[in-house]
């Protein structure tokens, strides 16, 4: 198992490759790991019989043939759905993946961000979502190339109690309220602080560097990732999830 360098401005693939692949498929993650990326990010949530499956939307809609809520669908049935065509033809006939398939896939060979989704939560699942996930990357042998994140802060508490090591994430998307987030990310001893690029201003990532963690950021928007990746790596940020690797690649050399 090769070691990972953490100290420099990580390359994310958001969703895997999005930019040019079906995000959150095999493709595209595949396709960021021959990209280059040093790590990909993806989302997780839970179907109706409990299992893990990557997709980002609560609904089938967008990203698939399917139509309705991803908690609505057994496994099996998610697994009939067509998750490519909808972004290219060329890409007709990828799947939805589970968390394991894409961990058969890039684990070892780049790191992983896990994002679990707020409504894995409220799944009725006889394994919580959370332990699900551990134990998926344990299985893996994969605790030091992932960092777990998630926007339900309750999430990653029940995480820290499950295991004292695994690297966790909170993200921050600036709508929040009455959160010290200095002191959540000191309760569920986090290793890094996920945070939208709008939102960012150079004092926050000298603060959280001055507790040692790490400082990452996305952006919504497509159109100005540019702009974003360039302004965020000159505030010292310690990783973008990219939706154009290629892109951030080329910035940050
Ligand atoms: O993890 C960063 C980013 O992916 C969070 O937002 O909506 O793209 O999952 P979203
Ligand atoms: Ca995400």
């Amino acid at each position: 198992m090769p070691t990972f360098d953490l100290d420099h401005s990580l390359c994310w693939a958001h969703r895997g490759f999005s930019a040019k692949y079906p995000e959150n498929t095999l493709a595209a993650f595949e396709a960021a790991l021959e990209a280059g990326a040093d790590g990909i990010e993806l989302d997780v949530t839970l179907s109706r019989d409990g299992r893990l499956v990557v997709i980002h939307d609560e609904t089938l809609d967008r990203t698939t043939d399917g139509t309705g809520p991803v908690s609505a669908l057994d496994w099996d049935e998610l697994g009939d759905l067509d998750a490519g065509r909808w972004f290219d033809e060329a890409f007709a006939g990828q799947r939805l993946p589970s968390l394991s398939e894409v961990l058969d896939v890039v684990g070892g060979k780049m790191l992983v961000n896990i994002e679990i989704k707020p409504e894995a939560a409220c799944v009725s699942a006889d394994v919580p979502v959370e332990q699900q996930v551990l134990d998926c990357v344990r299985e893996h042998g994969l605790m030091d190339s992932v960092v777990v994140s998630s926007f339900d802060y309750s999430i990653l508490l029940r995480l820290r109690g499950l295991d004292a090591d695994l690297r966790l994430g909170t993200l921050f998307t600036g709508e929040e309220e009455n959160i010290d987030f200095r002191a959540l990310l000191q309760a569920i001893d986090a290793f890094s602080f996920h945070i939208r690029a709008a939102e960012l201003i150079p004092e926050i990532v000298d603060l959280f560097h001055e507790d040692g963690i790490k400082v990452y950021c996305w952006t919504e928007s497509y159109d100005d990732e540019a702009l974003a990746m360039e302004q965020v790596l000159e505030m010292g940020v310690d990783g973008f999830f990219a939706n154009n690797v290629e892109y951030f690649l080329a910035k940050r050399a």
